[in-house]
């Protein structure tokens, strides 16, 4: 039994057949990504780097979260991309749905620098007034438009309000171990500072200070998070040589799927709390495999609230999709003292609502198994349908489906023929915007730009 279990029983026996064949090739994926011959082998870091750094590093990270000398009860992210999707995936998915709005014993994790909207940046800053912030900046590069505007906003709130050497307890950098302007701020002003290693990309870097910073501060288990990634990756190491394994068929399936068409590929999920889950895998999947003119569009589908909006194109529309369920068997609503909780369907006296059916039986099947109706029903309409389960909904389980899910986006980036370590497309923008605004040295552009429009 693995971590993660794909379920491929309601694709066509035709297509499971051709998939058997892909499956040996992801292998042999699989094996230059393990020896480091792969497309992009500089970016490959993050592959076993639980085992190789990370379980030690974890304890490192959980121990400096509990001795950070300040009090805190909020902590700002600013970050965007891979520096701050993982981190938001895992927190909202285990946290409580009104966090925030009342004490749930868990500092507030919020997040800013991933968008340049200055209503919410004000709005942010209103929030910080009504507590005690310590903020981690993440930044790769360390000169990324979005964090850096953001960045330099919230350091001179937090100089004005706390004073510099205040300030400098309450600010953690996460960056380049050399590189950027962030580095270098952080040394002048003595921040704490985490690495980015040289050898992972921001999609691929939740299991690294990146991801483990700010949830050890929000107070999650990220050694659990890292050894359920270990467990996964050992699992795929033994894999090399021979054997099933789902992260092999789950990028066979998207690589056949692709040949034969399709163009858009759904994670389909039944607890609206997933939802940066499914963030975080668009931006892997996105950025890793669309280049040169291919790759599966990803996106995701909340059930059951977008069966009553795209659930009618799904079922009907362009047959150009297929469709992953993604399912956590047990999920249980948030305790601070993990306890775990259940709501049944309450017994009427009447039956008016016509839910007699239903008395007594939990909320939660009800929803697996709307779940598996959809499937049967995506199914039934012509879109090819998997089911990816995992046990449970903790930091052990997230942290083997964040290792499945790279490596799966590795090796069916490198089964389409393309480096899915790089990302040349982001730049157009970032030019433009540097043009557009009067960056120095891109004068021509912002005049070519500016004609446009
Ligand atoms: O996956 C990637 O490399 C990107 O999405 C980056 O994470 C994103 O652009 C942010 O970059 P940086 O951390 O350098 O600010």
């Amino acid at each position: 039994m693995t971590l993660v279990n794909l379920d491929t029983k309601f694709l066509d026996a035709s297509f499971q057949n051709e998939m058997a064949e892909i499956t040996e090739e992801a292998r042999e994926a699989l094996k230059t990504l393990d020896n480091r011959t792969c497309a992009g082998s500089e970016w490959t870091g993050w592959w076993n780097y639980p085992q190789c750094h990370g379980l030690k590093l974890a304890r490192e990270i959980m121990s400096f979260s509990q001795s950070v000398d300040v009090f805190y009860d909020l902590v700002l992210v600013i970050g965007i991309g891979g520096s701050y999707l993982g981190a938001r995936a895992v927190h909202e998915s285990l946290g409580h749905s009104y966090k925030g709005l009342f004490d749930d014993g868990k500092p507030l994790l919020i997040f800013l620098g991933h968008h340049l909207s200055e209503p919410a940046m004000i709005e942010t800053l209103d929030l910080l007034k009504n507590r005690q912030p310590i903020v981690n900046v993440i930044s790769k590069s360390g000169t990324t438009t979005e964090p850096s505007v953001a960045f330099r906003v919230i350091r001179k709130y937090m100089e004005d309000r706390f004073g510099r050497d205040e300030t400098s307890r309450r600010i953690v950098v996460t960056t380049d171990k050399e590189k950027g302007a962030l580095k270098k701020v952080a040394a002048e002003e003595k921040y704490k500072t985490f690495v980015v290693p040289d050898d992972i990309g921001g999609r691929y870097s939740v299991l690294t200070p990146v991801g483990l910073v700010p949830l050890a501060l929000a107070r999650w288990d990220v050694e659990a998070m890292m050894r359920g990634a270990d467990e996964v990756f050992s699992e795929l190491k033994e894999s090399l040589n021979g054997g099933e394994h789902p992260v092999l068929r789950y990028a066979a399936a998207r690589k056949l799927a692709f040949e034969d068409g399709k163009r858009i590929e759904i994670l389909a999920y039944n607890n609206p709390k997933l939802f940066y889950l499914v963030e975080w895998w668009k931006q892997l999947f996105g950025e890793s495999e669309g280049k040169d003119g291919k790759g599966l569009f990803p996106t995701g589908l909340s059930l059951t609230t977008d069966l009553h909006s795209l659930g009618q194109y799904v079922q009907d529309g362009v047959r150009n999709l297929i469709e992953t369920f993604l399912v956590f068997e047990q999920e249980t609503a948030f305790s601070d003292n993990a306890v775990e909780r259940s709501l049944k369907v309450p017994i009427a006296k009447d039956n008016l609502d016509q839910l007699a059916y239903l008395e007594g039986r939990p909320v939660g099947d009800i929803n697996q198994a709307a779940m598996v109706a959809t499937k049967i029903a995506h199914a039934d309409g012509g879109v090819p349908c998997m089911g990816m389960s995992l046990r449970r909904l903790d930091e052990y389980h997230l942290g083997g489906l964040f290792a499945f899910f790279e490596t799966a986006c590795a090796v069916s980036g490198l089964l389409l023929g393309v480096n899915p370590f790089d990302q040349p497309g982001v730049e157009a923008y970032k030019k433009n915007l540097f043009g557009l605004m009067g960056k120095p040295g891109y004068e021509e552009i912002g005049a070519s730009l500016k004609d446009r429009v």
